[in-house]
């Protein structure tokens, strides 16, 4: 199997963003064949419809860097039990125009991320909902919720903990797997 590439979406812009450390922990965790690269979003104007017919240059650049991916892996805290507008308005920008869009058919992984207890439960189900309709074929199972995520992390952004190294590890491993199945299926 040759080497993969798999684009990194964070739902955060937060210089101190615990999900980009997650992403970042994550992304090294993968091996020598898959290459994890963070796709930036933060240049990425807000979709507009009349936009279409002359697309600003950061939509075209962004479809075409997103087309020549194998795989998707979101990475998202929550914002109000729902995941932030970055990653909202990235699926759409990357949805149209209608029946061009750059994410059909493709492996997808989701990973929610919050100081809170609850994982942002909220917002990876409401991520998975667009991922539905959008037809990115999500890893179901290991599902990842990292929850008090403050407590796992050290003030270089890396992990204190080994069972939750342990976890992602087995999530990344899941998630290549994935990845080249559905990817070899195309
Ligand atoms: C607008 C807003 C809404 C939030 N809503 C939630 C929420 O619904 N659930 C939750 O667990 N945390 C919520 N939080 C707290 C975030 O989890 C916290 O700010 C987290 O650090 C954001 O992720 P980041 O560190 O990757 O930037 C919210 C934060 C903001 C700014």
């Amino acid at each position: 199997m040759g080497k993969k590439t798999v684009g990194v979406f964070v739902g955060s812009l937060r210089k101190e963003s615990y999900s980009m450390a997650i992403a970042k922990i994550v992304s090294s965790l993968a091996p020598a064949d898959f290459e994890m690269r963070l796709v930036p979003l933060e240049d990425l104007q807000l979709y507009n419809q009349d936009l279409d017919e002359n697309p600003p240059a950061a939509w075209t650049e962004f479809r075409r860097e997103v087309n020549a991916l194998d795989g998707f892996l979101f990475v998202t805290p929550e914002y109000n039990r729902s995941f932030p507008a970055v990653l909202k308005n990235a699926l759409d920008v990357g949805s149209r125009p209608y029946g061009e869009s750059v994410w059909n058919g493709k492996a997808g992984g989701v990973i929610s991320v919050s100081p809170g207890a609850l994982g942002a439960f909220g917002a990876n189900h409401q991520l998975r909902q667009s991922l539905v309709f959008l037809n990115i074929l999500t890893l179901q199972q290991p599902e990842a919720y990292i929850g008090n995520v403050a407590s796992l992390l050290d003030e270089h952004g890396q992990l204190t903990n080994a069972k939750t190294k342990e976890f992602l590890q087995q999530y990344v491993d899941a998630f290549v797997k994935w990845v080249n199945l559905i990817s070899s299926a195309q």
